[in-house]
């Protein structure tokens, strides 16, 4: 999985015996703003430089053959046969799958790709998976769908191939990142403003637990069936529209036996999560890092207690992480059960920070835990 553009396009060269256009799809990162996208929350992420390259052509054969380089395997399917399958094919066809909803003039491909993402790193691979190509199709066909159209028809195939009730923080991000900038992106109206990031000083570093999480394993989907169950019954006692027109989290109680515990401590995480984003962008734009971090730690706490996405792992990374003083603010990233953990970390603490921290984990599970120091680049384009 350490691809880079040229070797994307030598391995597409020797398969289809052409020059392609290059693309390079992000993978992104998230500061703040978890699992409140489905919610109608706020989300801060931003587009890195860990994601996918393709080389693609248009064909005149009506099909779509594609060749994974990481897990060395093609497809060749019929434009007029996609159907559902498994694994990556799900993510390459589920988009051509909604363009041909779309009644939109798709032609053949070839396509070739491989990257710098780690599969289940909660760096959503999947998302720039499906950004690459629903990106190349609507620039080669010439498709003239709008960036924030091609997240949405990426969200919906997200849905409807692999079957991840996803929100639409990965595809977005992945479209309409900017370098140096995370998006501080409203999910209920599907909008964001642009937020420069200063935090001249600081590294962002993410951690790989190296457990493997599969967003499409029932969790994910269950906890989204558990807040539309909050949500209803909010709705109809309080008369509000969302979770985001509740201002204080004790407005939830008198409702707390007829949702049943679980889903009270679901929707208390959303609620509590929804009014710390937007509390974090505040900070974040007043240069206040450090008071940032100590919401990054909230969030943590919340994911794990409340919504219960965490796991060992993740938990012995952020509190092995808080433990040291040049790091500024800890959780887990993504959906969870594994991955990453993001951190805030003192430039000058950096070193020292992670031999402490890759050999305690070492030490702990026994495995050797990947660090990234990730940049924040554009969505996806042209190279
Ligand atoms: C995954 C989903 C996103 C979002 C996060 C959790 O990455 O694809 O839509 O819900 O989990 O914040």
């Amino acid at each position: 999985m350490n691809e880079s553009a040229a070797d994307v396009r030598a391995a597409f060269i020797e398969k289809f015996k052409e020059e392609p256009t290059l693309f390079y799809s992000p993978g992104r990162i998230n500061l703040i703003g978890e699992h409140v996208d489905y919610n109608d929350g706020f989300v801060m992420p931003g587009a890195i430089d860990k994601g996918i390259f393709f080389g693609v052509t248009l064909n005149d054969s009506e099909k779509i053959n594609c060749y994974s380089i990481d897990f060395d395997e093609s497809i060749s399917v019929p434009l007029s046969e996609v159907k559902k399958t498994e694994g990556w094919k799900n993510y390459v066809l589920g988009i051509v799958n909604e363009f041909q909803k779309l009644k939109l003039p798709l032609k053949g491909f070839n396509c070739a790709f491989g990257g710098n993402i780690p599969i289940g790193g909660g760096m959503s691979s999947s998302a720039a998976l499906e950004g690459g190509i629903s990106f190349s199709l609507n620039e080669l066909c010439n498709l003239q769908l709008s960036r924030k159209k091609l997240a949405l028809l990426g969200q919906r195939a997200e849905h409807n191939f692999p079957g991840v009730m996803c929100g639409i923080m990965d595809q977005y991000a992945n479209m309409m990142g900017k370098e140096n900038k995370v998006l501080l992106l409203d999910c209920m109206n599907v909008t964001h403003e642009d937020v420069p990031l200063h935090i001249e000083g600081y590294q962002i570093i993410l951690i790989n637990t190296k457990v493997h999480h599969s967003l499409a394993g029932s969790e994910y989907n269950q906890r989204r069936k558990e807040c539309e169950k909050g949500i209803a019954i909010l709705k109809r006692e309080l008369n509000i529209e969302s979770f985001r027109d509740i201002t204080d989290p004790a407005g939830l109680l008198p409702f707390k036996n007829e949702m049943g515990d679980k889903v009270y401590r679901r929707c208390l995480f959303v609620v509590e999560e929804i009014l710390r984003t937007q509390k974090a962008a505040a900070l974040l734009k007043e240069n206040d890092i450090t008071g940032f971090g100590k919401l990054m730690y909230q969030t943590h706490a919340g994911l794990k207690e409340l919504y219960e996405v965490s796991c060992k792992e993740l938990d012995f990374l952020v509190n092995t992480a808080k433990e040291n003083k040049d790091v500024i603010g800890a959780r887990l990233m993504g959906g969870g059960f594994g991955g990453c953990t993001i951190n805030i970390v003192k430039h000058e603490g950096v070193e020292s920070f992670l031999v402490k921290i890759l050999s305690a984990y070492k030490k702990e599970f026994n495995i050797n835990a990947e660090n990234y120091k990730v940049k924040i680049v554009d969505g996806t384009h042209f190279l």
